[in-house]
C-alpha cells in the first residue's frame, strides 16, 4: 500500500519577529532561515518519517531541484514531481515569540499541474492505496475524482481553507481533516452540522484542546485530549499531524490509534523551529514516551 499525495512544494522563508505585522507596519526580523516546506511536501515528509510509502505528485520550477533532492533524501518517492517553467512556490512565514505564525504564499509552479500530470502520476495506483491532497495546488478536483474512480481512499486536509473547494470535492471524500475555525466555516457555508455532512470520517483539530473525530456512519463523536507542550513554532504541526495520521491508516492502524500517533508527532513538531526539515520520525515519537 502507498500514499499518493497531490501537494505543494515551497521554499519556506522564516522570519522570527517580536510580534506579527500589523497593516502598514515595518518591522525588523530578529532571525531568518530558509527550508523545505509547502503543506504538501510537509505531509509527504511526515508520511515517510512515519514509515509509510509516499509518492508525491507535484511541481517545481527550474529553481526547485534542491527541494526535490531533499524530499528524496527524506524518503519520498519523487518520480511524479514534474519540472515546469514557472518558479517554485515559496512562503514568507513570520513567527512571533508565542510561536504563532502568519504565512504568505506564492503558488508558482504548484498551480501549473495539469490533468495529464495527475493521470500519469496515478497510473499504477490501486484501491489498496490512499490519495491525500490539500488546497495549494491546481487540479484538486481532477485528482480526487480520478483517485475515487480507482477506488482509492480519498483524504482531504482542507488547508488553506476555502469552503467552496470543500463543497465541490465533499462527495468524493472518505476523510476530511480541518481545524475548529474551518469546521465552523464549513458548517456555516453548508448550513449543516458536521455530523450531517456526506463524509464518513471527519477529524477536527482543536489546538490546545486536542482533537475530535466524528464517524458519520455510526454517529460516534470521540474527543482526544491535547498533549501539553510549550510551543516555539506551530508552523507545519497540522501537516505533521495529517502525515502521521495518514501513514498510520496506510499501515493498518485503527483510526483512534492513527489520530493518537498524529497528535504525538505534532506535539514534538511544535517544539521545533522549521517545517519539512524538522518533522520528527517514529523513533522520536517512541522516545518522547507520551502518556
Ligand atoms: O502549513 C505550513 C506550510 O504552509 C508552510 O510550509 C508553507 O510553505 C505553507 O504552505
Amino acid at each position: 500500500m502507498a500514499v499518493y499525495n497531490l501537494g505543494s512544494i515551497n521554499a519556506d522563508l522564516f522570519y522570527r519577529v517580536p510580534h506579527l505585522l500589523a497593516p502598514g507596519e515595518t518591522l525588523a526580523a530578529t532571525e531568518h532561515s530558509r527550508g523545505l516546506g509547502g503543506k504538501g511536501a510537509n505531509m509527504s515528509v511526515a508520511v515517510a518519517r512515519a514509515a509509510a510509502r509516499v509518492k508525491h505528485v507535484g511541481a517545481v520550477g527550474p529553481d526547485g531541484r534542491w527541494a526535490v533532492e531533499r524530499m528524496l533524501e527524506y524518503g519520498v518517492d519523487t518520480r511524479a514531481i514534474i519540472e515546469v517553467s514557472a518558479p517554485t512556490g515559496h512562503a514568507v512565514i513570520m513567527i512571533d515569540d508565542q510561536g504563532e505564525n502568519a504565512i504568505l504564499i506564492h503558488p508558482g509552479a504548484n498551480h501549473a499541474l495539469s490533468e495529464t500530470d495527475i493521470q500519469q502520476a496515478l497510473t499504477d495506483a490501486t484501491e489498496a492505496d490512499l490519495f491525500l491532497f490539500q488546497n495549494e495546488t491546481s487540479c484538486q478536483v481532477i485528482g480526487a475524482t480520478q483517485a475515487s474512480a480507482r477506488g482509492m481512499r480519498v483524504i482531504y486536509a482542507a488547508a488553506p481553507f476555502d469552503a467552496e473547494s470543500v463543497k465541490t470535492v465533499m462527495p468524493l471524500l472518505d476523510i476530511l481533516v480541518m481545524n475548529a475555525v474551518e469546521a465552523q466555516q464549513l458548517s456555516d457555508a453548508t448550513g449543516a452540522d458536521l455530523a450531517d455532512l456526506p463524509v464518513r470520517d471527519i477529524i477536527v483539530t482543536l489546538g490546545a484542546e486536542g482533537c475530535r473525530w466524528l464517524n458519520t456512519d455510526d454517529g460516534s463523536d470521540q474527543s482526544f485530549p491535547a498533549i501539553p507542550v510549550d510551543p516555539v513554532d506551530t508552523t507545519g504541526a497540522g501537516d505533521t499531524f495529517t502525515g502521521f495520521l495518514v501513514a498510520g491508516l496506510d499501515r493498518g492502524l485503527p483510526m483512534a490509534q492513527a489520530i493518537s500517533l498524529g497528535q504525538q508527532a505534532a506535539a514534538i513538531m511544535v517544539t521545533r523551529q522549521g517545517t519539512a526539515d524538522v518533522i520528527p520520525d517514529l523513533k522520536d515519537v517512541q522516545d518522547a514516551r507520551f502518556g
